[in-house]
C-alpha cells in the first residue's frame, strides 16, 4: 500500500512540474509580446484612448473583442486614413461617430507591433474585467466585516428601553400586590423594613454633606472638568479641519487625480509659481468633456455654466454663469501663504499639507491651518539651500559681512519685485 501511494505522490509531483513550465514558458511568451505592446501603447495611444473609458477616441478593451476583425483593426491602426478615404464602411462609421475627430497615422508600425499592441491592449482589458469581477465580492466582504456602527446604536437602545420598560411594569406589579393585599389588610414586614433603609439613606447623605473635604472635592473635579472643556472649546474656534462642504458638481479628486491620475497642476496651475494654487477655470475641463460622459447631468452643469450647447457645440456667453465653488481652505488676511514658496523651493508635496486628496470624493480641509502648525513644521523641516539663487546671494551677503564690506538692502533681495509687490 505504501509503495503505491509514494509512486503516486511522485507521479503527480512531476506532472505538476512539467505543467507548471509549460504555464511558465507560456506566460512569459506572452508577457514578452504584450509587455512590447504596451511600451507602443503607452508611447502612441495613451493621450486618446483608454483600455476601459472613452476618452477623444473609443474605450479600447470593448472595441477590440475576440471577433473584431484583426486585418481591419492592423490597417486602420497603420493608416485609418487611407480607410476612410477608401470609403471602408467600417471606417466611415467609426470616423462619424466620433465626430471625425481624426485619430493620427502610424505608418512606422509594423504588423508585429500592431499584433503586440492588440495583444496587449486584449490581455489587459481581461484583467481589468477579471479584477472588476472580483472587486464586488471584496467589497462585501469589508462591508460585512462588522455591523455599522449605526446598528449598534439602534441595538443599544433597545436594550436600554426594554430595560426601562421591564423595571416599570416591575414597579406597577409590585404595586398593584401591595395593593391587593393591603385592601386584605395584611401589612407586610417588608414595607416596615423598607421604611427604615428610606430613613437610614437619608441621614448618610446628610452626613456626607457636611463633610466638606468631599464637598470640596466634587466641587474641584465639576470645575476642572468644566474648565478643560471651555479651554479645548476655545483653542478650536475657528479651526476648520476636516471642513467638507457640499460642492455645486459633483466632480471627483478620487476619478480624475486618482484612478486617472491627472497631475495636481494640470488644473491647480498656480501651485508653483505664484501665490495661490487657483482653481481651475471650466474651460479646462472642457478639454475632456467636450467628447466624455456627454449624456451626464453633472457634466451639463458645466455646459449651462459656459453658455455651451452639446449639439451645436457653439458658446452662448450672454447665458453664461459662473460655477460657484465652495471654498475650503481661508487663511484670515492677517496671515501670508504663498504655495511655490512651498512647492518649489521647498519642495513639499501638496498631500503633506493637503492629505490624500487623490482618495477624496470630495475634498476636505485636512490640516488644522492654525499658527502652531505652521510653526511646528518651520521648526521641524531642513532647507535644501543647494543650486538655489536665493540662498547663494544670502551666502554671499554673509561672507561681504564677514569681510567687513558695505551690504545694501539690495544685496539681500530688496529689488525684487515679489518682496514689494503681490
Ligand atoms: C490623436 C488621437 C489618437 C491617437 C494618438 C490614437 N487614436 Fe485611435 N482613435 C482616435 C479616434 C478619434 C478614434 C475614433 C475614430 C475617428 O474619429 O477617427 C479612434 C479609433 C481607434 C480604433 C477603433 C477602430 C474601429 O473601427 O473600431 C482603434 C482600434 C484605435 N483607435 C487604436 C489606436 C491605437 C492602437 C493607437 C496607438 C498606436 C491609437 N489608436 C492612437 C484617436 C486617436
Ligand atoms: C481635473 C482638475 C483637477 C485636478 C487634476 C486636481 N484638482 Fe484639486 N480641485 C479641482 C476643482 C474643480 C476644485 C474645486 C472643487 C472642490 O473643492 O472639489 C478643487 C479643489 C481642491 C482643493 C480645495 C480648495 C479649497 O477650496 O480650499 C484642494 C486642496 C485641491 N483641489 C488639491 C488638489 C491636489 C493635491 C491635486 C493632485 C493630487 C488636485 N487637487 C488635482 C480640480 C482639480
Ligand atoms: C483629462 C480629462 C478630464 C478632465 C480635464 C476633466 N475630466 Fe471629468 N471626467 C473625465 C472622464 C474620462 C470621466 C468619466 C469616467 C467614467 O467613465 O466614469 C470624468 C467624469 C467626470 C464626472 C462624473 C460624471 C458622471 O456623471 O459620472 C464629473 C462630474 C466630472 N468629470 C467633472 C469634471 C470637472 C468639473 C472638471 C474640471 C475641473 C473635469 N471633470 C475635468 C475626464 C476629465
Ligand atoms: C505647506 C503647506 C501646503 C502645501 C505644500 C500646499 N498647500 Fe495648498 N494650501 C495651503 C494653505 C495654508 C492654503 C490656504 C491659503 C489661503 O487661504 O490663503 C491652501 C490653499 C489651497 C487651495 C485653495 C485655493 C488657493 O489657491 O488658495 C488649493 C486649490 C490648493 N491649496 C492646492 C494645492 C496643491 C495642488 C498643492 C500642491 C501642488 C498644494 N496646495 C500644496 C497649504 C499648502
Ligand atoms: C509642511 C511644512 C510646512 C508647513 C505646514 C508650512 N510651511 Fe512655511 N515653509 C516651509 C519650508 C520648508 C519653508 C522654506 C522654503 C525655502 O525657502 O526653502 C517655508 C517658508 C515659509 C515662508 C518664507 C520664509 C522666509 O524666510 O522667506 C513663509 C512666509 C511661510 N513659510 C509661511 C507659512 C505659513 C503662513 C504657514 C501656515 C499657514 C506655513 N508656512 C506652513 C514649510 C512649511
Ligand atoms: C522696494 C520695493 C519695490 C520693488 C523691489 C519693486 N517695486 Fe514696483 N512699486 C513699488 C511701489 C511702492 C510702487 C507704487 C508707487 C508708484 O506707483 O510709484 C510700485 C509701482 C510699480 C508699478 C506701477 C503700478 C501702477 O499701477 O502704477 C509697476 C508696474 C511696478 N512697480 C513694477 C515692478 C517690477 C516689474 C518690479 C521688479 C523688477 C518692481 N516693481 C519692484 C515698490 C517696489
Amino acid at each position: 500500500m505504501r509503495n503505491i501511494s509514494l509512486i503516486f505522490k511522485q507521479f503527480s509531483r512531476s506532472v505538476l512540474l512539467i505543467a507548471g513550465l509549460v504555464v511558465c514558458g507560456l506566460t512569459a511568451h506572452a508577457q514578452t509580446d504584450a509587455a512590447k505592446g504596451e511600451a507602443i501603447f503607452k508611447a502612441k495611444c495613451t493621450a486618446c484612448h483608454k483600455i476601459d473609458t472613452r476618452m477623444t477616441g473609443p474605450a479600447l478593451g470593448p472595441q477590440l473583442t475576440s471577433e473584431t476583425d484583426d486585418a481591419y483593426l492592423t490597417k486602420w491602426i497603420q493608416n485609418n486614413q487611407a480607410l476612410i478615404a477608401a470609403k471602408n464602411p467600417k471606417a466611415v462609421k467609426i470616423f462619424n461617430e466620433y465626430n471625425q475627430a481624426g485619430m493620427t497615422v502610424f505608418a512606422e508600425l509594423s504588423d508585429a507591433d500592431v499584433g503586440n499592441v492588440i495583444t496587449y491592449i486584449r490581455a489587459d482589458w481581461k484583467k481589468i474585467q477579471e479584477d472588476k469581477a472580483k472587486a464586488p465580492a471584496a467589497g462585501a466582504v469589508a462591508e460585512d466585516k462588522g455591523p455599522s456602527s449605526l446598528v449598534i446604536w439602534g441595538l443599544l437602545g433597545v436594550i436600554v428601553i426594554a430595560f426601562i420598560v421591564i423595571l416599570v411594569l416591575n414597579k406597577v406589579i409590585a404595586t398593584l400586590e401591595r395593593l391587593l393585599l393591603n385592601r386584605q389588610g395584611i401589612v407586610l414586614e417588608e414595607d416596615a423594613e423598607e421604611e427604615k433603609v428610606k430613613a437610614d439613606r437619608t441621614a448618610t447623605f446628610k452626613k456626607l454633606l457636611k463633610n466638606k473635604k468631599l464637598v470640596f472635592f466634587i466641587v474641584l473635579c465639576g470645575t476642572i472638568a468644566m474648565g478643560s472643556f471651555s479651554w479645548v472649546t476655545m483653542w478650536n474656534t475657528n479651526v476648520h479641519q476636516g471642513y467638507q462642504p457640499v460642492q455645486p458638481i459633483k466632480y471627483s479628486h478620487e476619478l480624475h487625480a486618482g484612478a486617472m491620475k491627472i497631475e495636481c497642476q494640470y488644473c491647480h496651475t498656480g501651485a508653483f509659481k505664484s501665490k495661490n494654487a487657483s482653481i481651475p477655470s471650466l474651460n479646462v475641463c472642457m478639454n475632456c468633456h467636450k467628447s466624455v460622459k456627454t449624456e451626464s447631468p453633472e457634466i451639463h452643469k458645466i455646459y449651462d455654466a459656459l453658455g455651451y450647447d452639446p449639439n451645436t457645440a457653439k458658446y452662448d456667453s450672454t447665458k453664461a454663469k459662473p460655477i460657484q465653488w465652495v471654498r475650503i481652505h481661508n487663511l484670515p488676511d492677517l496671515a501670508y501663504f504663498n504655495h511655490s514658496q512651498h512647492v518649489k523651493v521647498g519642495a513639499i508635496k501638496c498631500q503633506t499639507c493637503h492629505g490624500p486628496v487623490e482618495t477624496m470624493k470630495e475634498v476636505y480641509q485636512y490640516s488644522p491651518l492654525t499658527m502652531k502648525w505652521c510653526i511646528q513644521c518651520h521648526k521641524r523641516t531642513e532647507v535644501n539651500g543647494k543650486g538655489n539663487a536665493y540662498y547663494d546671494s544670502i551666502l554671499a551677503a554673509h561672507d561681504k559681512i564677514k569681510k567687513g564690506e558695505k551690504v545694501t538692502a539690495a544685496v539681500l533681495g530688496g529689488i525684487e519685485c515679489a518682496k514689494c509687490h503681490y
